[in-house]
């Protein structure tokens, strides 16, 4: 086991600023990069053999909302890398009985060498990430899921000859799109998303995602109209109306009238239009089994590859020196 520095930091990255994934824009510079590298260590079997970035190094995962594809692709990602995967559930330690945020980063940055948070509010992981002294990775707050658009966006990568047309959400204004209009547009794609009126997103993050889109070219359209961001759509997201953590659920759905994606909404994308959706699925409300059964959809695409972007950021994050010798050498 390495020793800690003056900083009580056990990182590989300890002797230089750390950095973290809290949302999408953290990494949108490197983002095409730790893509490619993701598409390449997963039809790369002998690197899967050998290739062990993580070896010696613990990565700590908290959860305060339940996780079927979080929780599994990190673990079996940490592992396939040389790591060791401690899933932290919320009701198993002090974090939020007795404990305070700032000292459990203290704490468990002296054990770990990276922490994944998936929290409520998105300032607690801002203020996980302001007092750990290892990389934190934002595994979905109430704003963001940065890890997700990483995911989605390798998949779009993966499936880029099908893609004729823009990114079309339908649905919620939520943290998925969030980091899927950020993510988007910085890799050049356009993007219109259609909300129930209220249910916009963000506008701070909008804000954020223009500017961001200046540099690229790419354009981004609001709407509370389905049929204008589905016409003419290369891909068609949606995800749950209604969020883990919010309340009212009940007088929200009444908004969300004509926002399913069905049969009749896809006619008008084009005809080889990838559908995505982050999963869990809340099937017969957001989607029908018609278009998430379809030839079209890629859900499951999605959630496998969230383990190989994941295994990407984890590597960049924790151990810089191997995530270059390993885009560079093979
Ligand atoms: N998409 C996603 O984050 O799924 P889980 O909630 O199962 O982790
Ligand atoms: N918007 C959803 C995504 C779940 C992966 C939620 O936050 O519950």
């Amino acid at each position: 086991m390495r020793g800690t520095d003056s900083q009580g930091t056990s990182s590989m990255r300890s002797n230089e600023a750390k950095q973290d994934l809290l949302t999408i824009d953290d990494v949108t510079d490197e983002l095409p990069g730790l893509i490619d590298w993701a598409i390449r260590i997963k039809h790369d079997d002998e690197a899967l053999y050998d290739f062990k970035p993580l070896d010696g190094l613990a990565i700590g995962s908290i959860y305060e909302k339940p996780s079927t594809r979080t929780r599994v692709s990190f673990e079996v990602g940490v592992t396939r890398l040389g790591g060791q995967a401690l899933t932290l559930l919320s009701g198993d330690i002090q974090l939020g009985k007795s404990e305070s945020i700032a000292d459990t980063a203290s704490v468990l940055s002296r054990y770990l060498d990276g922490i994944t948070y998936r929290c409520f509010g998105h300032a607690d992981v801002e203020e996980l990430a302001k007092h750990a002294t290892v990389p934190v990775i934002n595994a979905l707050s109430d704003l963001h899921h940065p890890c997700q658009a990483a995911a989605d966006l390798m998949t779009i990568v993966e499936h880029a000859e099908r893609v004729n047309g823009h990114i079309a959400w339908v649905g919620d204004g939520n943290n998925v799109l969030h980091d899927l209009v950020i993510g988007a547009v910085s890799m050049g794609h356009d993007i219109k998303y259609a909300t129930p009126s209220g249910f916009e997103p963000d506008e701070r993050i909008i804000s954020q995602a223009r500017s961001i889109a200046e540099g690229t070219g790419a354009t981004i359209t609001g709407t509370n109209d389905p049929d204008e961001a589905v016409s003419g759509a290369g891909v068609i997201y949606t995800d749950v109306f209604v969020s883990m953590g919010e309340e009212h659920a009940g007088e929200k759905f009444g908004a969300f009238e004509g926002f399913q994606v069905n049969e009749s909404l896809v006619s008008n994308a084009d005809p080889d239009y990838l559908f995505m959706h982050c999963l869990p699925a809340h099937r017969g409300e957001e989607v029908t089994n018609a278009v998430i059964d379809s030839p079209n959809s890629v859900v499951f695409d999605q959630a496998e590859n969230r383990m190989w972007a994941q295994m990407s950021i984890l590597t960049y994050l924790c151990n810089e020196a191997a995530w270059h010798a390993y885009r560079e050498l093979r």
